[in-house]
């Protein structure tokens, strides 16, 4: 077992479960990586991040809808973000996940939903929305949805995760098909013949796949807290003459804070990852099983009990 699942085993046991959610959004690591339980949360935190110069990516944190009531439910919750979204600050964006609006249920279901949003998204704007990558299993459906969906509607886009062994390929799919990419390392536990088991690996990937999508792809969203990443992104733009304005940078809220701050600084744009909802649990520790030392403020947490 990798040291990410270990750690994501521990924080499902229902001692640490029990204590985090219990406390909720009074707990400032917890505040710290999530805007809160409510939309209006999101709003307020998607607005100072406004006043920084930073733009914002709301995402609705949920469980994979389990019955087409569930994810009825979720469609109506995004369509209120658009709806607010669009009043509020027009180069913010929508994040969705295709299992939350029913996926797993049925795909026919997924896309009706789906439609749903784009067709509100379309009346207002066209406002943007990026379909979040999710587990391998879903890989194949997720890339097929956004391509057939981009050919009616151009305001979707996906999200490559460069861990995976199938990346280049299905990079190439989508620039080629201009559909517009977020690249990602990749966030969930995978086998090794899925995913690159190293480090050296996935960053070689990163760096391959960010070149091809800043020479050819639609609003390419470099989305990393890595600062080689971000290092040979700028150096690749400068060396191409590619200007920032062509890209944006993209990281997670409560993550590198400082370095979000000094990239809009330099004059490049920058986006933040702002997520909200009341099932916030598997996102908050995914995010802490990404970094040991996080892991020990967890720890520390649940000690000072
Ligand atoms: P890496 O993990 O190598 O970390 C580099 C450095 O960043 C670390 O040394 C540390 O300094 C800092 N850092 C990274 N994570 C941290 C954390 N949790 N706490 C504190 N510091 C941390 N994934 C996915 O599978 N599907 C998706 O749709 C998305 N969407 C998405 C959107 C956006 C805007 C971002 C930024 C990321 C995602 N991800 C994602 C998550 C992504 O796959 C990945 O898990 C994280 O971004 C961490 O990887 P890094 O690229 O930061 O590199």
């Amino acid at each position: 077992m990798s040291s990410r699942s270990a750690l994501l085993a521990i924080a499902e046991s229902p001692l640490i479960r029990g204590f985090f959610t219990k406390r909720g959004m009074s707990n400032p690591l917890v505040r710290r990586f999530v805007a809160g339980e409510t939309l209006q949360d999101a709003l307020l935190v998607a607005k100072e991040l406004q006043d920084k110069g930073i733009l914002a990516a709301i995402d609705v944190l949920g469980e994979n809808a389990a019955s087409s009531q569930e994810a009825d439910r979720a469609t109506e919750m995004y369509l209120g973000v658009i709806k607010a979204l669009s009043t509020f600050h027009h180069d913010a964006y929508l994040s969705i996940k295709l299992t939350a609006l029913g996926l797993d249920v049925q795909e026919a279901v997924a896309i009706m939903n789906l439609r749903r949003l784009l067709d509100e998204a379309k009346s207002r704007g066209g406002l943007f929305i990026c379909v979040d990558m999710e587990s391998s299993a879903y890989t194949d459906r997720i890339l097929d949805i956004v391509l057939s969906e981009h050919e009616s509607y151009p305001n979707i886009g996906t999200v490559i995760q460069a861990y995976l062994r199938r990346s280049d390929s299905d990079l190439r799919t989508l620039v080629d098909n201009e559909v517009p990419v977020r690249l990602v390392k990749g966030a969930y536990a995978e086998p090794p013949h899925i995913a690159y088991p190293k480090k050296k690996d996935v960053d070689s990937a990163y760096r391959r796949q960010m070149w091809v999508l800043l020479n050819e792809g639609v609003r390419p969203q470099i989305a990393t807290h890595d600062e080689a990443m971000i290092h040979a992104t700028k150096l690749y733009a400068r060396q191409k003459n590619i200007p920032p304005s062509r890209f944006e940078f993209q990281m997670l809220l409560g993550i590198r804070r400082d370095l979000q701050e000094s990239l809009v600084k330099e004059g490049y744009k920058v986006r933040v990852y702002v997520p909200f909802g009341q099932s916030w649990y598997p996102y908050f520790t995914r995010r802490l099983a990404e970094r040991p030392a996080n892991f020990g403020f967890f720890l520390k947490n649940v000690a000072r009990r």
